[in-house]
């Protein structure tokens, strides 16, 4: 009896040295929080690889994830990847970097009303998803409780746009001067962004809106595709300027690299009229043109805080944990950012280093 007691507790004490020492091998020390650490891996999808606004948040999350690896020890794999504005590309780098074991997919739709597919793959697979900047339509966001949105609020977005042009002409010297033939009524075009993407849509109609209802006379003498474009917002001013040769009096552009773009094209064209341009982001580009006063205003676009804002959440979806307070769930499912007014008088605040 005495041996085999002995025996047993002999074997007993083996096997705890065994399962120590395997604990020592795989976390490094006793406790369960040193267990091993598993890389986690988020993939970013955007809708194209030259947007100017979407390419300063991706390299806003790269900077993100960079920092959060030092202050955790965690490896992050963070991969991005463009779908070249083809939709069925997007579905196919989904369907990879589920079959890759990526714990969660941030996912800038290419075409907003077509994420059924994408919603699909994830539910099967159960990886969480954080859409963003392109928002899906109500009822593909309530599907699952594992998909969010972060963006901005498009209507902002207008109305901050809107109150700039406000702030102008309430300016009787500015007014006189933006209403260049001085019939009291301001001329204006406007270059949209991609037909039907919500920031095209409400910006279009808000910020016109917001001028009349603010008590000023509108005439709209055209409006345009530039979709997001610089290039694309030169060619369209152009034309509107060959079209208009003496009218164009304020240019309303639902983005910086179209107004910029306008810009571009009235001084090529060494137009006549000196219009009041407006655009919305606050690229650096545009807060440089700010500076010159050559552009009249934008509304800041806060890419950084967006970007922040999905990393968090997709680090904590990561790690299996709840999202920090700093992230403000409405719904349970979106979070927006706040937009900003830039002009001449606070554009040093924004100006990057
Ligand atoms: C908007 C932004 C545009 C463009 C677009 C892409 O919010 O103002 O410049 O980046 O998103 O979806």
């Amino acid at each position: 009896m005495k041996t085999i007691r002995h025996y047993c507790s002999r074997s007993l004490t083996s096997v705890l040295t065994i399962l120590f020492a395997a604990g020592m091998i795989l976390g490094g020390c006793g406790s369960s929080s040193m267990l091993p650490q598993k890389d986690i891996k988020i993939a970013v999808l955007t809708y194209d690889e030259h947007d100017t606004f979407i390419d300063s948040m991706t390299k806003y999350m790269t900077k993100w994830c960079r920092q959060k690896e030092k202050e955790t020890g965690k490896r992050i794999t963070l991969s991005v990847v463009g779908a070249k504005k083809s939709q069925l590309t997007q579905n196919d780098q989904v369907q990879k970097f589920i079959s890759e074991s990526y714990d969660v997919l941030c996912v800038n739709l290419v075409d907003r009303t077509d994420a059924m597919v994408i919603i699909d793959k994830a539910m099967e697979s159960d990886t969480p998803v954080i859409f963003f900047n392109r928002e899906p339509v109500e009822e593909d966001l309530a599907r699952w409780d594992k998909i969010f949105y972060v963006g901005g609020l498009a209507r902002q977005s207008a109305e901050l746009q809107a109150k700039i042009i406000i702030d102008a002409l309430s300016d009787p010297k500015k007014f006189a001067s933006i209403d260049a033939n001085g019939n009291g009524t301001i001329q204006y075009v406007i270059l949209e962004g991609e037909a039907g993407h919500q920031d095209t849509l409400v910006r279009t109609s808000v910020c016109p809106k917001e001028l009349m209802n603010a008590g000023f006379s509108l005439e709209k003498l055209g409006d345009e595709y530039a979709n997001w474009d610089r290039d694309q917002g030169r060619t369209r001013m152009r034309e509107l300027i060959d079209r208009y040769p003496f009218q164009i009096e304020m240019v309303i552009a639902n983005n910086d690299d179209m107004a910029l773009g306008a810009i571009d094209a009235i001084e090529e064209r060494n137009y006549p009229l000196d219009p009041f341009v407006v655009g919305i982001n606050g690229t650096e580009e545009a807060l440089e043109a700010i500076r010159t006063m050559k552009l009249d205003g934008t509304v800041y676009n806060d890419y950084a805080g967006q970007a922040e804002m999905i990393m968090e959440m997709a680090y904590s979806l990561g790690v299996d944990e709840d999202f920090p307070p700093d992230v403000d769930l409405t719904f349970d499912k979106y979070v927006f950012r706040p937009y900003s007014i830039i002009t001449y008088d606070n554009v040093q605040k924004y100006l990057r280093q």
